[in-house]
């Protein structure tokens, strides 16, 4: 069934909390899968974890860059991860705040896919960083913890082309009210995603 995603400030107490692993996939993870794929195609996002639709297991729907259709995975877990890279981060439980983050350029990946069968995958770039953002929010980290400065953050807003076409999203710099907000909610993590 199609869920609302919850967010901040409402829902800060669960989704700040650690999920539990999945044993096997059964029908509870199968309801769970439904919840993924039905919700996926209400929002833009590239990756939502069970927590933001009220499930606390470890599991998460995402799409890659090359990806044509969404995976879901269950029981994430980096074995290794290498390199750094950073670039913007947002996240649909913190609406309306972008900002960069530093995260690991390259990650090994163990776990389940949606029909249950183990595997272990490399990833780099983009996909590695919507992973490990993903994998973040099973143990109630958000994207917010790993900022450097809250004041790098900045929202979207449309501006209308000069040549009077479409539209075109620009960033402007966070308000001093939205910086206020995601300071009282974020939970600065020292170092950032390579400590695993
Ligand atoms: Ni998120």
């Amino acid at each position: 069934m199609k869920q609302r995603i919850w967010m901040l400030p409402d829902r800060s107490d669960f989704l700040r909390e650690r999920t539990r692993k999945i044993k096997a996939v059964g029908s509870q993870e199968e309801r769970l899968s439904r919840d993924f794929v039905d919700t996926w195609d209400t929002v833009a996002a590239h990756g939502i974890a069970a927590p933001q639709i009220g499930w606390s297991l470890r599991a998460f729907i995402w799409k890659g860059e090359e990806m044509s259709e969404p995976e879901i995975i269950f029981n994430p877990k980096v074995l290794r991860a290498r390199g750094e890279l950073k670039d913007y981060d947002g996240c649909l439980s913190v609406p309306g705040y972008y900002c960069s983050t530093r995260r690991a350029a390259w990650i090994e990946l163990t776990g389940l896919t949606g029909d249950g069968k183990p595997f272990r995958r490399k990833y780099e770039g983009f996909d590695a960083r919507i992973l490990q953002h993903e994998i973040d929010h099973l143990d109630g980290v958000l994207f917010i913890d790993r900022i450097d400065d809250v004041r790098e953050g900045y929202t979207l807003d449309e501006a209308p082309s000069e040549d009077g076409g479409e539209t075109t999203l620009v960033h402007v710099p966070a308000s001093d009210e939205l910086i206020a907000f995601i300071e009282r909610f974020r939970r600065p993590l020292p170092g950032h995603a390579l400590v695993w």
